[in-house]
């Protein structure tokens, strides 16, 4: 496994004599296995074409704050989002100075200020430039807000002057950037998580469907991703908003659902079925709004197919966790689950506490496999979701 499988490296590309290297940089970063964006700063574009990093990074390549179309979705927003880690390479004494100072004076500066990836920078000037003081400020105070310095090297520089200041070689650049992320037992793993509640028409206004919001499956994604997973995100109807960082797949109905599992399930080390899906479909959902008429009015329901269940029968079949959703008899409701559906462990959880389970932000669960029986403690979904992880690592990983 590369070290930056999986890993979305945002590289900035500014304003010094040195951009010419950032090719070299995009390669060594995408040898180590990193998916590479690049913006480019108008400073940068005089040093580098558009193209050339375009060729070699495979990708689009974001250099105007001002563009109508990426900016349709909010582009600097997207780019900060679908970034977990943003190197500027080189980073010019003015780039420099506008991050310092909270600037978002243009598209690099905007992104930064919009996300919250680890920001890595490698200056790269003129040694008298790098020793000023007011440069050597910005660097203290960018260090003391957590951003990675990457130091110059020192040497005979372009414009004949012998000191630091000189741009590191690519490979130790795109090792550092590489020493950032701690591996796991999930880095490069693809998962696939459902989550959420299905909807089931009734009639074109009207459906079946629960009180699922979709944020236990949510912190299940969160943690997946942070710790280096790749993750496909079937998701039905939900109150969270999506992780940007994940493949995300809209599957509304329990059929919709089925498939979309289905069309990705072969790629899959892990299942984790976290969505709430209806066990029932309207036999036939209604062409037109049903109208009022008798007193009573019966609708015939059809069995859903059992998406775990058929997960877990497959030859090739992933590890799979599935959720329990109880009421009563939680505990023996959820084992039989385990039993009959053949899956690796579910994780029980008591929705007829109003305090945890459906919709709230907390969460109290049991995890429960063929060799153990874990009570996790109340705690924030995403705590809960950690906890799931770290004990089904250890039994299964
Ligand atoms: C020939 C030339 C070389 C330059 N080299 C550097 C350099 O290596 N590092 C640096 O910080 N600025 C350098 N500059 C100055 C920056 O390009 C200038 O501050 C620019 O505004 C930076 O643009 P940016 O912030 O959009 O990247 C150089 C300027 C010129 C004309």
């Amino acid at each position: 496994m590369k070290p930056l499988t999986n890993k979305h490296i945002l590289l900035g590309v500014s304003g010094s004599i040195s951009a010419y290297k950032a090719p070299d940089i995009i390669r060594r970063l995408q040898d180590l296995g990193a998916q590479v964006r690049v913006v480019l700063t108008a400073g940068g574009s005089k040093f580098i074409t558009e193209l050339s990093l375009q060729a070699i990074s495979k990708n689009k390549v974001f250099d105007n704050l001002w563009d109508k179309e990426a900016e349709l979705s909010m582009g600097h927003i997207e780019l900060g989002k679908w970034a977990d880690l943003i190197l500027i390479a080189p980073a010019s004494a003015n780039v420099i100075a506008n991050i310092a100072s909270g600037k978002a004076c243009d598209l690099l500066t905007s992104i930064i200020l919009a996300s919250d990836a680890k920001l890595m920078l490698a200056p790269a000037m003129n040694q008298q430039m790098y020793k000023s003081s007011a440069l050597q400020d910005n660097l203290t105070c960018l260090n003391e807000r957590q951003a990675v310095i990457i130091k110059p090297d020192s040497g005979s520089q372009a414009c004949g002057d012998i000191g630091l200041g000189r741009l590191p070689e690519s490979n130790l650049i795109a090792n550092q950037v590489a020493k950032q992320f701690k591996s796991t037992q999930l880095t490069g793993k693809n998962i696939l998580i459902t989550l959420g509640a299905t909807i089931e028409p009734i009639d074109p206004v009207r459906f079946i469907s629960n009180h699922s919001s979709g944020k236990m499956g949510m912190a299940l994604v969160d943690c997946c991703i942070e710790m280096g997973a790749k993750v496909t995100c079937v998701y039905a109807n939900i109150s969270v908003p999506l992780n940007q960082k994940a493949r995300n797949i809209q599957a509304l109905s329990g059929a919709q659902m089925h498939q979309a599992v289905f069309d990705e399930i072969d790629q899959q080390t892990i299942f984790i079925a976290v969505a709430a899906v209806s066990d029932y479909a309207l036999k036939n959902p209604a062409k037109q709004k049903i109208k009022k008429s008798a007193d009573n009015l019966i609708l015939a329901l059809t069995r859903n197919q059992d998406i775990l269940a058929d997960v877990c029968k497959l030859n090739n079949k992933p590890l799979c966790i599935g959720f329990s959703a109880e009421t009563q008899n939680a505990l023996e409701n959820a084992k039989n689950k385990l039993k009959n559906k053949a899956c690796d462990a579910i994780i029980l959880n008591d929705v007829a506490n109003a305090e945890i389970g459906f919709n709230s932000d907390e969460n109290e669960v049991i995890f429960i496999s063929k060799n153990q029986q874990q009570n996790i403690a109340k705690n924030s979904k995403i705590k809960i979701a950690e906890k799931i992880l770290k004990i089904f690592i250890k039994e299964f990983l």
